[in-house]
């Protein structure tokens, strides 16, 4: 008999993938579909999904449990942590170091690396808890994460290097959204694929399968209350986004808005600022991870002068300027820079 998810109307040439398919067997479809594959990735992937499971069950439970609000503390890069920032950074160190296929953390709620197994090859950076001004007001927030291979010996502990990496380097990447739906987006570099969470099994299953970004949109994303902190090529690209009357939209949550912007299209700016003068986002947390989803799906990130994956980072919580989006909006938005910029 004919299986009916593969009737599904968005399936009709994806036979072999169905809309349905849990992430499960979709990871394991891919690693025997490569050659190379020693199954350490896909399980790496499925610790993740995992750790995401349990950090929706706690989302989901801000409210009515202990788990909202001010940790009391601040982060190394001196913001305040929320409850749930900490709960996540655990729930993530826990699932990794009890799956077993990761040699080193770094995570932006955390000063240092954090040191699991030895023998391993992967190592991941993290931002648990994307959106923490979010938690306590009921609005989306996500998780980001990348994985790279260390490029020091298995065996021995894991050093800078394995962590100071360009995003080109990465493996795989991702963000876990917890939204209206909770949704598990990733890439090994061989397209985008989306997963949403279907709570009464409890099972990530294909819900978007290839996805890609418009090359054009309507959206601009960007915090205007910096707009007096922003250099003069960003209030007129503000202004000129007003006077055509495109639609304003900034969630607060990196992820959401990145992910709004994907599906729709749009642009995302987190410029400097004269206080910021790197802006606010984290290379190695927030941008690199986004910036090769985005890729992958079609479109551009880039930090006005180069693109982010080609960044040599230099220390693990540096910051970056971030356009990230469909690739014409990207383009246009950056060509302000070289109009502004003074040539000698
Ligand atoms: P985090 O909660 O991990 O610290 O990240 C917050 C980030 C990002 O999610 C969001 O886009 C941005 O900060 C919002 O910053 P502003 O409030 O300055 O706009
Ligand atoms: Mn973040
Ligand atoms: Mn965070």
């Amino acid at each position: 008999m004919l299986n009916p998810l593969l009737l599904h109307p968005m399936n009709k040439s994806k036979l072999a993938l169905p809309i349905g398919t849990t992430l499960d067997r979709f990871i394991k479809q891919k690693e025997d579909e490569s050659s190379s594959a020693t199954g350490e990735l896909s399980q790496l992937l499925r610790d993740i999904a995992l750790a995401g499971k349990i950090i929706n069950k706690e989302v989901t439970k801000s409210g009515l449990l202990d788990i909202s609000g001010g940790y009391g503390s601040k982060n190394v890069q001196g913001e305040d942590q929320q409850k749930l920032d900490v709960v996540a950074d655990i729930r993530f160190t826990r699932a990794l170091k009890n799956g077993g296929m990761t040699c080193a953390i770094v995570s932006e709620e955390e000063d240092e690396i954090i040191h699991l197994n030895p023998n391993c090859r992967y190592v991941v950076a993290i931002d648990p808890l994307d959106g923490s001004s979010n938690i306590d007001v009921n609005v989306s927030i996500g998780t980001i994460f990348s994985i790279y291979k260390r490029i020091s010996p298995v065996g021995g502990p894991v050093q800078e290097e394995d962590v100071l990496q360009k995003g080109t380097e990465q493996v795989a990447a991702g963000y876990i959204l917890y939204g209206s739906s909770t949704m598990l987006v990733y890439t090994t570099g061989r397209g985008v694929h989306g997963f949403t969470l279907e709570p009464s099994l409890g099972e990530f299953v294909l819900s978007h399968n290839e996805m890609n970004c418009p090359e054009d949109g309507k959206i601009y994303s960007i915090n205007e209350g910096n707009y007096y902190a922003f250099d003069e090529w960003v209030r007129t690209y503000v202004d000129d986004c007003k006077k055509k009357g495109m639609t304003a939209r900034y969630i607060g949550s990196l992820v959401a808005d990145f992910h709004r912007n994907m599906m729709k299209g749009g642009v995302y700016l987190y410029p400097s600022t004269q206080k910021a003068p790197n802006g606010k986002l984290r290379l190695l947390y927030e941008c690199n991870a986004l910036a090769f989803i985005a890729e992958q799906s079609g479109g551009i990130a880039t930090d006005g002068k180069q693109r982010i994956l080609e960044i040599q980072p230099t220390a693990f919580h540096q910051r970056s300027p971030l356009y990230l989006g469909s690739a014409n909006m990207v383009e246009q938005a950056i060509s302000y820079i070289r109009e502004y910029s003074i040539v000698e």
